[in-house]
């Protein structure tokens, strides 16, 4: 009997751990103010608080706009930069875009005024001068972001601690004073450390102490992954490209298949992008002559150094520069993002994650969960997107979704699971199966580490 009891309380010693731990890890992003967090989880990819980068340096961007008469628009351009320039009100919008060019900033449709207010008070307030003393442009250039990060953390670890102790020790003062006041201390109890009477004490209440944890460790979590899920919008982003290339004219029209381009989506963790030869084997001939599309095959050419000019039907002449795609899909670097085993071995269609390809116009663009909606395969799969394309809530919903048939035999990898299940965890198999189908989640596929290095 003692001993099971002795079992509990540390069993509930190591929830209670964990409840600090989470606790911990969810009140963090709280305790920087909203626009740091902003800042760091959307802009500061591309742009540095006091050095131009890939964007400009944001340090009194509110009051450049404000001189050039323009200080409302700059919400606008936040939330969409190409509609601001296209609806031709903002001269800003247009010279800053030419400043820039081929670089293209990311849509921030759901930004509200309020957080791009918070956003800009926030960089207004950094000191130009603590980043000279910093020294050097490459300083500076993260200074803005991680390094005050990296100061802000062991405070809160203090302030968190001290906190912790202090409730510690005032519930077991309180509990040790009113024990000597009314005698009720039980035999052996006495002596006891404060921590080991919050034991006891945590487990005589351990059913409210429980309730209690459960209702605040749910609420952190909640708020804790609700706030991953919102980090990098990107649905929508299209950048500009170096050569017009459309889709629909390629994997359409003319029903090249994908991989005949993106010859490595089959066999290895990225797709890849084709080379300029690969464009050449059709492009040699296909010169565009006389269409208007003629300009971007010439593209191809100077890329290639082939002058079409030159004997009987073209050289290798000039000098190659290679045609730099911008990246459109982009996850972070802490994300292991594998494309066999999603098209091989999980079988899902491009579509199903990129959109109909094969009826795009345009360059490609990160296709909105609403476009993905419609797509028949997910139709079918009974997929339904309601986090945007490209978060973690993203892929989450989909491996919760997503059913993998394990015992057709087809993939050796399920195949594998599939028997060592029937053969080791026949309960576990049945539950998995209980509604028809093996999700990836059941699989493991919600567990960070799988998505994260
Ligand atoms: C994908 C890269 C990228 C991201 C992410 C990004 N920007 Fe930009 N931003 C740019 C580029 C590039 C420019 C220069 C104009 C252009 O080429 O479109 C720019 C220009 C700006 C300007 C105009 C600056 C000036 O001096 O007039 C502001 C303001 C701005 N961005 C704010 C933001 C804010 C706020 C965020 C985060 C919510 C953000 N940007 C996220 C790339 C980015
Ligand atoms: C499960 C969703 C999913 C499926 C299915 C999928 N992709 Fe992707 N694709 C992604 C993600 C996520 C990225 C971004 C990867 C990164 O940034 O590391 C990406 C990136 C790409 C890129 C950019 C280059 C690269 O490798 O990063 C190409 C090209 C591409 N995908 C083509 C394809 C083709 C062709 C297919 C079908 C044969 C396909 N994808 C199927 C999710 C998917
Ligand atoms: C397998 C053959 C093939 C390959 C490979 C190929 N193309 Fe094409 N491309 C075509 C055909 C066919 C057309 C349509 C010609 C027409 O209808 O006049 C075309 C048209 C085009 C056009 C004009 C489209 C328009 O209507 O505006 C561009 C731009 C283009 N290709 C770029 C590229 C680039 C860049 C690459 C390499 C990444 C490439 N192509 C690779 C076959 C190919
Ligand atoms: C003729 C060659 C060709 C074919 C065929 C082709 N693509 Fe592409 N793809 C490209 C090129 C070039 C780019 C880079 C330009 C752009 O972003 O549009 C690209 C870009 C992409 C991207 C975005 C890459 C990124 O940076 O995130 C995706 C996704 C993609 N292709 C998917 C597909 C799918 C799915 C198919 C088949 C339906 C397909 N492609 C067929 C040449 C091709
Ligand atoms: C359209 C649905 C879909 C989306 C979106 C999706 N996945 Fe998956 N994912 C699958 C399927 C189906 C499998 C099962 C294939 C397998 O088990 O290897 C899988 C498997 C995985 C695995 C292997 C899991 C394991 O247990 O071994 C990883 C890692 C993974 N996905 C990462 C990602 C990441 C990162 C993203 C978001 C960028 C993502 N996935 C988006 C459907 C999806
Ligand atoms: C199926 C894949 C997947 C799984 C499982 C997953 N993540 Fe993520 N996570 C992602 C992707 C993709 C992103 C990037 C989202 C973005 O850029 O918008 C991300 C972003 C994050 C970030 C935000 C970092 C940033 O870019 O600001 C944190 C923190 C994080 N994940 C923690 C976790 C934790 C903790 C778990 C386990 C409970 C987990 N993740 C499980 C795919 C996954």
């Amino acid at each position: 009997m003692k001993i099971t009891n002795i079992q509990k309380v540390t069993e509930l010693s190591k929830g209670l751990k964990a409840l600090v731990f989470i606790s911990f890890l969810a009140l963090a992003p709280s305790y920087f103010s909203q626009g740091e967090g902003l800042f760091k989880a959307k802009c500061a990819t591309c742009h540095a608080v006091f050095n131009n980068g890939t964007g400009p340096k944001l340090y009194e961007a509110r009051q450049r706009w404000d001189d050039a008469g323009e200080g409302d628009l700059i919400y606008e351009w936040v939330r969409n930069n190409g509609a601001l320039r296209a609806s031709g009100k903002s001269q800003r919008a247009n010279e800053i875009f030419q400043e820039y060019k081929g670089s293209v900033m990311s849509i921030f449709a759901d930004l509200t005024d309020d957080q791009i207010t918070s956003i800009f008070d926030w960089v207004d307030a950094q000191d130009p001068n603590a980043q000279a003393a910093g020294g050097g442009a490459q300083a500076a250039n993260v200074g803005g972001t991680e390094m005050e990060e990296e100061k802000g953390i062991p405070w809160m670890w203090v302030i968190l601690g001290v906190m912790f102790s202090i409730i510690i020790m005032a519930v077991g003062g309180v509990r040790r004073q009113l024990k000597i006041a009314t005698k009720e201390s039980e035999e052996g109890q006495e002596g006891l450390t404060y921590v080991e009477e919050f034991k006891t004490w945590a487990w005589k209440y351990r059913l409210y102490v429980g309730l209690v944890s459960l209702v605040v460790v749910l609420s952190l979590l909640v708020g804790f992954f609700q706030t991953l899920y919102g980090v990098n919008l990107m649905e929508g982003y299209q950048p500009s490209q170096p050569i017009a290339f459309p889709h629909d004219v390629h994997a359409g029209v003319n029903g090249i298949d994908c991989k005949y381009c993106h010859n490595s989506v089959t066999k290895s963790k990225s797709a890849g992008l084709p080379t300029v030869n690969v464009c050449m084997n059709c492009h040699k001939k296909i010169n565009g002559e006389g269409k208007e599309y003629q300009g971007e095959i010439n593209k191809i050419y100077a890329a290639a150094g082939w002058d079409p000019t030159k004997g009987p039907s073209g050289e290798y002449t000039n000098e190659t520069s290679p045609i730099v795609w911008n990246k459109v899909h982009n996850l972070p670097d802490h994300v292991y993002f594998n494309h066999s085993q999603h098209v091989v071995v999980g079988g899902l269609d491009c579509k199903q994650c990129h959109g109909d390809m094969a009826k795009l116009k345009e360059t490609a663009k990160v296709q909105p969960r609403e476009a993905l909606n419609k797509i028949q395969e997910n139709i079918d799969s009974k997929i339904e997107f309601d986090r945007a394309t490209m978060t973690m809530g993203w892929c989450i919903q989909c491996h919760e979704q997503s059913g993998v048939s394990i015992a057709d035999g087809k993939n050796d990898y399920y195949t594998e699971i599939h028997d060592r299940l029937k053969k080791n965890d026949y309960d576990l198999l049945n539950a998995y199966n209980e509604d028809g189908r093996v999700s990836v989640k059941e699989l493991g596929g919600w567990e960070c580490s799988k998505c994260h290095y």
